[in-house]
């Protein structure tokens, strides 16, 4: 008979939102945009649904960019990712840095990470695969700087409409997503205002958390069947408003949902090219 053993089944759980599927920021220069994200960062540019000069979707493991032409967005706060090689990342993001000198670009390399500002001032942090459990290419966190002392009630919304578990510290807090993605939140006194960037996610029970936004007269747009839209997060206690961030909700009746997107090996080129090598393989 094998010994009983203590386990911590709580660890296993997952509540409502089961992934963050993609980032929204809007780019003003779709060139630009794929040179920074397929070139620089070695993404992969959707190959199946494609808008032309309109958008872009940028596919990074089982997550993507979304990247519509209008005047840019920039994210409050930064966006993870896993990548498959540091070492790679710093040698394409140089050969790609003079022809983006005259916008925001920048990046440097830290112990663990490579922190990367996109030619209009997003921030994407990139880390080498293993700090994110299995995740070998894709966004495990957005992080958003929220003003300061919301994070409590943000971890209370997020359990009580998403029934997520959540960690709360003295001034950030964690909302976990599905299989080691989290939607993190991190007090500060900057001050910016909202432009409008979005972010997708997927979850399994749809209409109970519909029907406590509509209650709080939340919901924002209701897109389709299978989607709607909210912005800002309350505090369930107060109802005190929080915190701005277009949040659109996809059941998993979603025809996008658990879609297969194409990852390339970024490390192929036209001078150091090997049969068969062309796929990203975890
Ligand atoms: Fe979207």
């Amino acid at each position: 008979m094998v010994a009983a053993k203590d386990f911590d089944r709580s660890i296993d759980d997952v509540g409502n939102i089961l992934c963050m599927e993609h980032v929204n920021v809007t780019v003003p220069d779709q060139t630009l945009a794929t040179y920074f994200y397929v070139n620089g960062l070695g993404f992969t540019r959707d190959p199946y649904i494609d808008f032309g000069p309109f958008n872009v979707w940028i596919n990074v493991g089982s997550q993507q960019f979304h990247l519509p032409t209008k005047e840019p967005q920039v994210l409050r706060g930064h966006t993870g990712v896993v990548v498959a090689d540091l070492d790679a990342l710093e040698k394409r993001l140089t050969s790609v840095s003079s022809r983006l000198k005259d916008t925001k670009f920048a990046f440097s390399r830290n112990r663990e990470s490579i922190s990367v500002t996109c030619p209009w001032g997003n921030q994407i942090k990139c880390y080498a695969p293993g700090k994110f459990g299995n995740m070998k290419l894709g966004i495990p966190y957005v992080e958003f700087d929220v003003p300061v002392g919301t994070c409590p009630g943000i971890t209370r919304f997020y359990e009580k409409v998403f029934n997520c578990t959540t960690t709360l510290r003295k001034k950030s807090c964690e909302i976990n997503v599905g299989r080691g993605q989290t939607l993190r939140f991190r007090e500060s006194k900057k001050k910016v205002d909202y432009d409008g960037h979005h972010i997708a996610i997927y979850v399994v029970n749809f209409s109970e958390p519909h029907s406590y936004l509509k209650k709080k007269n939340l919901i924002t747009e209701e897109s389709d069947a299978h989607q709607y839209r909210f912005l800002t997060i309350i505090d369930p206690k107060s109802g005190k408003k929080l915190f701005d961030i277009e949040h659109e909700v996809r059941s998993l009746h979603h025809p996008m949902y658990e879609r297969f997107l194409v990852n390339r090996n970024a490390s192929q080129t036209f001078f150091n090219y090997q049969q068969g090598r062309d796929a990203f393989v975890p």
